[in-house]
């Protein structure tokens, strides 16, 4: 049979926060699947982005003083390394921010405006007169007009559960500047969905969505059916439609085709065929992983302008549903809102990977994530169950018998029995049902234990040392653990991987399952996997509410009426660590500038001695040192700068660094300077 050609897309994670164990979810669902379908030979390509166009998104890199561009960038590897420790298999992770994004935002647009799927019509929004922009619902406040609760959002109260438009609101304010917001008119673009109705309802019952999925929508096809705004005006981070300046793509329309740019992006490295995959009538499969939540955009707007653009639609799209923690949604204050990185930081990408494969089901439904099931089967699982086989038998191999499998099974009955499993496992895999396939698996990993209780090799080993029955049992008992390893490679790469080492033998693909390994030299057991502890899982716990603590406690310093009592000056507390990557290093200030434009900036010109090859290393720093000195003033004295931060972009160009200063608040600040002896270059310890 020919490899199947498969293009897997997971949803792209908004730019302007962490990546979460929500988000994770997802992203190991998806390459359990992607990296099945490889094991099983077939050509899958899987590729991501960040979603990095919006008002929020705008509205946050304001916030840092940074431009949008530099806080996508910042966000996106930040979002690539968390990726990457979970061990997720991307072939590409883009963003929606793309050369190529554009192009095809523009084209697919032009092409629903051709076919006459565009409307534009003039609509009311209110208008924050501040910071003169419309103001979505979510950033309008007020008081409900039914239930005359105050504080309520824009579109509905959260007291008495009514709808409304947010012009009805009480009182309204913008929850941006405070500002009354004003009623304005102005033109809006709309993409016709309800020209869509017939061929969504063929689409939507056509086997690629999950019948609860399908079942929903029959709802929305039936009745509710609406056009689509898509347009925003100015300010905003996007695209601008071509031929109407001043309004750009809601986000909403370019996300999905960022999951084209993401792909045309890895075609052009590497040699893919972009037609292959996204032209009308293609014989490629295209599946999109999402939440829940984002159903609509997926599976009404998106076939429906790939339809008109003159694209394929998707093969299928697999709707997961949200994770909770101990039963209830994630929460900040309570500490499990956790970040993909305080995870890191604390436990084993591994065991996640697997306590949400034991757990998935190819259904719509939350899936709990439970500290205390997590540990026990975690530990009861892998390490008790899997790892277990191996290191029973390991050593006796290695030990008597120089490392050297036994040409022959001692059962081969257990061995066929667990190889014909193989199919049914796949197959589990395939339709999303992860959670049969690793019961099937560890029903299995039962066998193999019971196999080797029933055998005792601690017993033969002393009873017949170095014989051929003592060699076989073991032999059989890493063959079984070989075959557990090949069909949880898909969940466990790393694991999968350090078993192909002890076991000297090359990646494991599934048809490898059908072979036994005999005769063959394998090498000295390392431990594969250690038992998840308690501990850990609660310093996680601890440092996500901590982290929330100090970012309230930051928001609460920025009201003034909060009083300061009760609060030790010096937070958080770092550890040693956390210091010890800050380079802080003398700098001698070569040059200082007024910056034009600038109220607060000076230019540095900081010289920090030579480099290994005699040159000078310099750093332009912008800083905000102003109010207490001319330019002149600084010239050829010594400070101190933070040597190793990240270059930032700022209004006025790139600045490579801080220098430290002290003051009552920002706009009064003195620079550092060291005392005699000390020499630019120097690390300041
Ligand atoms: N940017 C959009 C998606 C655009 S796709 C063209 C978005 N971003 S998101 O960051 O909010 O969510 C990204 C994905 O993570 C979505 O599929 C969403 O459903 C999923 N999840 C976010 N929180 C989640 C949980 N708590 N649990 C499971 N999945 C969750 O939506
Ligand atoms: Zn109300």
């Amino acid at each position: 049979m020919n490899p199947r050609k498969i293009l897997v897309t997971a949803a792209l994670p908004y730019a302007n926060g962490d990546i979460h164990l929500g988000h994770m979810l997802e992203a190991v669902q998806t390459d359990i699947w992607v990296r099945l379908q490889r094991m099983r030979g077939n050509d899958c390509v899987f590729v991501c982005a960040d979603d990095a166009h919006g008002t929020a998104i705008m509205l946050s890199a304001e916030d840092r003083g940074i431009t949008p561009e530099q806080l996508i960038d910042d966000v996106n590897a930040a979002h690539q390394r968390d990726f990457a420790g979970f061990n997720i298999s991307f072939d590409n992770f883009y963003s929606t921010h793309s050369p190529e994004n554009q192009a095809f935002s523009e084209s697919i647009y032009t092409a629903l405006e051709n076919n006459g799927h565009i409307e534009k019509r003039s609509i009311k929004q209110l208008f924050d007169p501040e910071k003169q922009l419309f103001l979505a619902d979510r950033y309008i406040k007020g008081t409900c007009p039914k239930c005359k609760a105050p504080d309520q959002y824009g579109d509905n109260c959260e007291a008495c559960g009514s709808t409304y438009s947010p012009s009805e609101l009480i009182d309204p304010r913008s929850t941006i500047s405070g500002a009354i917001p004003e009623e304005r008119e102005s033109v809006h673009f709309f993409f016709d969905l309800p020209q869509f109705r017939e061929m969504l309802r063929t689409w939507t019952r056509s086997g690629a969505l999950q019948d609860a999925v399908a079942n929903k929508l029959a709802e929305w096809l039936d009745e509710e059916l609406q056009q689509w705004d898509i347009s925003r005006d100015a300010p905003y981070f996007g695209f601008e439609i071509p031929g109407a300046p001043g309004k750009f793509f809601y986000v909403w329309l370019d996300a999905p085709i960022g999951y084209m740019a993401s792909f045309k992006h890895f075609c052009e490295r590497s040699g893919y065929d972009f037609d292959a995959y996204w032209k009308a009538g293609s014989d490629t499969e295209l599946y999109h992983f999402i939440g829940k939540d984002i159903v609509n955009f997926h599976t009404l707007f998106w076939p429906a302008m790939l339809t008109s653009a003159g694209y394929r639609l998707p093969t299928a799209v697999y709707v997961h549903g949200f994770l909770t923690v101990d039963g209830t949604k994630m929460s900040k204050s309570r500490g499990t809102f956790i970040n993909a990185r305080t995870y890191l930081d604390n436990l084993n990408p591994e065991y996640l990977r697997y306590y949400l494969a034991a757990k998935l089901s190819s259904g719509v439904d939350d899936l709990d994530l439970n500290f205390d099931d997590f540990v026990a089967r975690v530990n009861s699982d892998l390490v008790g169950k899997v790892v277990n086989i191996a290191s029973r038998c390991a050593g006796f191999i290695n030990k008597g018998f120089d490392g050297m499998l036994a040409a022959e099974l001692d059962d081969p009955a257990l061995i066929a029995s667990m190889q014909s499993a193989s199919e049914d496992i796949a197959e589990h895999y395939e339709k999303r049902d992860y959670s049969k396939a690793v019961r099937l698996i560890m029903a299995l990993a039962d066998n193999a234990n019971q196999y080797i209780n029933d055998q005792q090799p601690w017993v033969v080993a002393k009873t017949e040392p170095g014989s051929a029955k003592l060699q076989q049992i073991c032999s059989t008992g890493l063959n079984a653990f070989r075959l557990l390893i090949c069909y949880l490679k898909p969940v466990l790469p790393v694991m999968a991987e350090k078993a192909e080492r002890f076991l000297n033998i090359p990646a494991l693909t599934w048809r490898d399952s059908q072979r036994p390994l005999l005769a063959h030299q394998i090498s000295k057991f390392e431990p594969l996997l250690t038992r998840v502890e308690r501990e850990n899982i609660d310093a996680m716990i601890e440092s996500t509410r901590a982290a929330y603590a100090v970012k309230a406690e930051q928001l609460t310093k920025e009201t003034p009426a909060t009083n300061a009592q009760n609060k030790t000056p010096f937070e958080p507390e770092i550890q040693f660590d956390d210091f010890a990557k800050v380079d802080l290093r003398i700098a001698l200030i070569a040059e200082a500038e007024h910056v034009e434009g600038a109220d607060k900036l000076l230019q540095l010109t900081l010289d920090l001695g030579l480099d290994a090859d005699g040159n000078s290393i310099r750093r332009n720093v912008f800083s905000g040192i102003k109010s207490a000195y001319a330019p002149e003033d600084l010239r050829g004295k010594l400070t101190v700068m933070v040597a190793n931060l990240a270059p930032r972009k700022m209004k006025f160009g790139v600045s490579e660094g801080m220098v430290l200063a002290a003051g009552p608040g920002k706009d009064e600040l003195w620079l550092l300077e060291p005392h005699a002896g000390a020499q630019p270059g120097m690390r300041v310890t």
